[in-house]
């Protein structure tokens, strides 16, 4: 599958009696090879995971518990995400810039990365994510 743009994807989620089981494997809804997989938790709910935005690494966000608001920015405009359940992930492309906002209390996330840790792939001034942004801006 080929997301070129922030998408809402439906994990596949087998429920039963017992409780629900979501599944994200190198096949199917993951466009890109898992490398890296980390989460965020105890999260003060005023908090602000401040924005920056990836030169080549695609993310795929899932809110674990609780919820979350998660603000994008690409070249086609800003656009806001409310993610609430454990089996919606927000698909986050390369040069998509990103924060994530409005924790509810013992809220949660797991990020799923295409690549290991590598600051060189961070774009962390807004400035800069302008600049290589705008030859594709509407
Ligand atoms: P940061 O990228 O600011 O977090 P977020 O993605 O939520 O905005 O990362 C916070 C710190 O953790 C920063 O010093 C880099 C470090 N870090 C690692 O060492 N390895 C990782 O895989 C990640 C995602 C961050």
């Amino acid at each position: 599958m080929d997301y070129k743009r922030t998408t809402l994807i439906d994990i596949p989620t087998i429920r039963d009696p017992r409780g629900n089981l979501s599944v994200l494997e190198n096949s199917g809804v993951v466009p890109f090879t898992i490398a890296r997989v980390y989460w965020i938790y105890d999260l003060p709910s005023d908090t602000e995971r401040h924005g920056h935005a990836f030169y080549s690494q695609y993310e795929i966000i899932v809110p674990l518990s609780g919820s979350f608001d998660i603000e994008t920015e690409d070249s086609q405009g800003i656009k806001t995400f409310h993610l609430d359940r454990p089996n919606k992930a927000l698909i986050i492309p390369p040069l998509t810039w990103r924060s994530i906002k409005n924790f509810s209390t013992l809220s949660s996330a797991l990020i799923i990365s295409s690549q290991l840790y590598d600051e060189n792939d961070y774009i962390r001034s807004y400035s800069l994510f302008h600049e290589l942004t705008s030859p594709y801006r509407k």
